[in-house]
């Protein structure tokens, strides 16, 4: 649809400008539950509630924006994981998407495992006491003193990127008298349909080490040869936001592979094999993820045909989701201050946030949902772009999206599926003030990572 045919605005839903959005829902007024949190509803004053506490209430006690975190919804993801990956595998819920003592704690008591890729993130997952050898120490450039301080607490595993890598774990651990388990992560060449800057398998890029040209093999000789290094399997992490098994598939077939070449060539069965993160959520209703348990089937039937196939013991199975448990259990709520209709293009709606607690809309292109949540409306649809209160024209929330005509500053707006990688890459652009992370259960809510004060900012600041 052209826009000059519709000088009048974008404001009712048959005289939209192109762009990428669907058309409106039939009524803006309900609550997809694909990309909202399981206790989400509304209640009978239309307000959204979850973990049964209006967002009105939310609002008045802890501010906005706040990201708000359904903790029943993220335990039950949890053990929904762990039920399908059974005892014969392992959950390794990848901390960078969100990380903090509650949740290491969460983690512990529902049994999962946990993958670190900083230092930061392994002093948050040894101070709330994960047992470290529930901990997998992950990343391409990890310094000695980082690998020292694993080596030490006693890591699980360390996953090795790089030849240099390989022997600087080999030396620490010979220092500290200890065989380190480790895991090689090698680059199996799967294209991954995804965003460019989120996959991770194909050759080109900065990650693992390459099985192609037997680059992978001779980091598995070399890391063999180590007395300070106990090579127990082979790691591969295709990329993120992937809904189609295919390029999993590839993954553990090409992993498998190289089990049997290590086997033909050693005599050894590395008895583990991890393949990685990466599953997609429904950030909009036109999303449709896999559930755990398809996942789990998907894989373990892949790798137990080519394990037959190549007459090897199936090894032991690991996974990283960290997306496919925490996004889908938090909403960012924000208040309307602004709104500017744009003749014949859309409405700006400007909130108290932007691209400092979301960047993923400018990184990714990353599309989101929106909704207003404060009461429900009979009015008309209206194409909106929500953005922040950067100094930045790219500091868009939601790029398309429709909310009802009647919009009004002061209303409160939630963005749901925005518990993974917001709060972890917030940053202080503009010396915005980093929103709380409020975790809400049953009735109570509690604040489990708290908000930045002005006082934050100048402590940093030394003058
Ligand atoms: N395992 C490894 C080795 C990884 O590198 C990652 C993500 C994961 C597991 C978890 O992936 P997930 O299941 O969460 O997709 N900032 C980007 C995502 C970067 C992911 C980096 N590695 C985003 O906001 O989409």
């Amino acid at each position: 649809m052209s826009r000059s045919a519709h000088p009048a605005g974008p404001r009712h839903a048959d005289v939209l400008p192109e762009g990428h959005y669907s058309a409106p829902a039939a009524d803006l007024n309900v609550l997809d539950e694909k990309v909202w949190s399981r206790t989400v509803t509304r209640d009978a004053d239309g307000a959204l509630t979850v973990g049964g506490i209006a967002v009105a209430r939310l609002a008045e006690e802890f501010g906005t924006p706040a990201y708000f975190l359904d903790e029943s919804d993220f335990r039950a993801r949890c053990r929904a994981w762990a039920d399908a990956f059974g005892p014969d595998a392992d959950v390794f819920y990848a901390g960078k998407a969100f990380l903090s003592r509650a949740v290491v704690r969460w983690l512990k008591e529902e049994g999962l495992n946990l993958d670190v890729c900083s230092g930061g993130e392994l002093t948050t997952a040894l101070d709330a006491g994960m047992p470290a050898e529930r901990i997998a120490f992950h990343g391409n450039n990890k310094t000695v003193a980082e690998i020292e301080r694993a080596v030490e607490a006693g890591v699980g595993r360390i996953v090795l990127d790089s030849f240099q890598e390989i022997v600087r774990v080999a030396h620490v651990a010979q220092r500290h008298g200890v065989r380190q388990r480790v895991q090689i992560r090698v680059t199996v060449g799967v294209e991954a349909h995804t965003h460019e800057f989120i996959a991770t398998a194909h050759e080109d890029q900065k990650f693992g080490i390459a099985l192609a040209d037997g680059q992978a093999a001779e980091a598995v000789r070399r890391a063999l040869s180590l007395d300070g290094l106990e090579l127990i399997g082979v790691h591969s992490h295709i990329g993120s936001q992937i809904f189609d098994m295919a390029g999993f598939e590839v993954s553990a077939r090409r992993v498998v592979q190289l089990l049997a070449e290590i086997r033909d060539e050693h005599g050894v069965e590395l008895p583990e094999i991890d393949l990685g993160g990466g599953l997609g959520i429904a950030y909009t209703p036109d999303d449709d993820p896999r559930e755990p348990h398809e996942i789990a089937k998907a894989l373990s039937d892949i790798v137990t045909r080519e394990c037959e196939a190549a007459k090897l013991r199936t090894p032991r199975i690991s996974v990283e989701p960290g997306r496919a448990i925490v996004g889908p259990t938090a909403f960012t709520l924000y208040e309307v201050g602004t709104i500017k209709p744009l003749e014949g293009l859309r409405t700006y709606v400007s909130v108290d946030g932007g691209m400092s607690d979301n960047i993923r809309t400018a990184l990714y292109d990353a599309e989101y949902s929106v909704a207003l949540v404060s009461r429900t409306s009979d009015a008309e649809p209206m194409l909106v772009r929500v953005v922040g209160k950067h100094c930045e024209s790219g500091d868009i929330v939601v790029k398309d999206a429709f909310l009802p005509a009647d919009l009004a500053p002061g209303d409160l707006i939630a963005v749901p599926a925005t518990g993974a990688y917001c709060r972890s890459m917030a940053s202080n652009y503009n010396h915005a003030l980093r929103p709380p992370v409020v975790a809400v259960r049953e009735g109570e809510a509690r604040v489990i990572v708290r908000r930045e004060t002005e006082e934050d900012l100048l402590r940093l600041d030394v003058g």
